[in-house]
């Protein structure tokens, strides 16, 4: 059975109330609670982590190694700033789905460069809550395929 890992960066503890007109109104609880459910219809362990430290997001990347098959990470603003987080996901060698709620290339300028982009499998954004379901299937499917 594979294993997958939902890395959640800074400030997304706060979702349901962070700026729900950007984000929604979905709770992190609520989300991590359909990863799990999505993961058990996938056949898949899922195990949820959030940090707002960047340093303890690298550390759960490091610890991701030889447990998960793969993770699905949303490293909030990190993502646009983080060489450091970029460096982690090349050393464990592990398949990232890079995820995002809103639609990072229809806001400011500053959201549209991302230093996951290059190192991840791919991409979703733009659809809220859901995109998480969308990450899980396609990191599921990266995984089957590379089988
Ligand atoms: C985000 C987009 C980032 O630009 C922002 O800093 C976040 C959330 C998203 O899920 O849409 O914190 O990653």
């Amino acid at each position: 059975m594979s294993s997958l890992l939902v890395v959640n960066g800074p400030n997304l503890n706060l979702l349901g109330q962070r700026q729900p007109q950007v984000y929604g109104r979905t709770t992190l609880a609520e989300i991590e609670q359909n990863c799990i459910a999505h993961g058990q219809r996938l056949g898949c362990e899922v195990q949820c982590f959030q940090s707002n430290h960047e340093g303890a997001l690298i550390d759960a990347l490091h610890g991701a190694r030889g447990v998960h098959d793969g993770i699905v990470l949303n490293a909030g603003a990190y993502t646009h700033s983080s060489i450091a987080l970029m460096d982690a996901i090349v050393s464990v060698e592990l398949p990232v789905v890079e995820l995002h709620l809103s639609n990072i290339h229809a806001r400011e300028s500053f959201r549209h460069k991302s230093y996951i982009a290059p190192v991840a499998v791919g991409q979703i954004c733009g659809f809220g809550a859901h995109g998480y379901i969308l990450a899980l299937d396609a990191l599921k499917a990266h995984l089957d395929g590379a089988k």
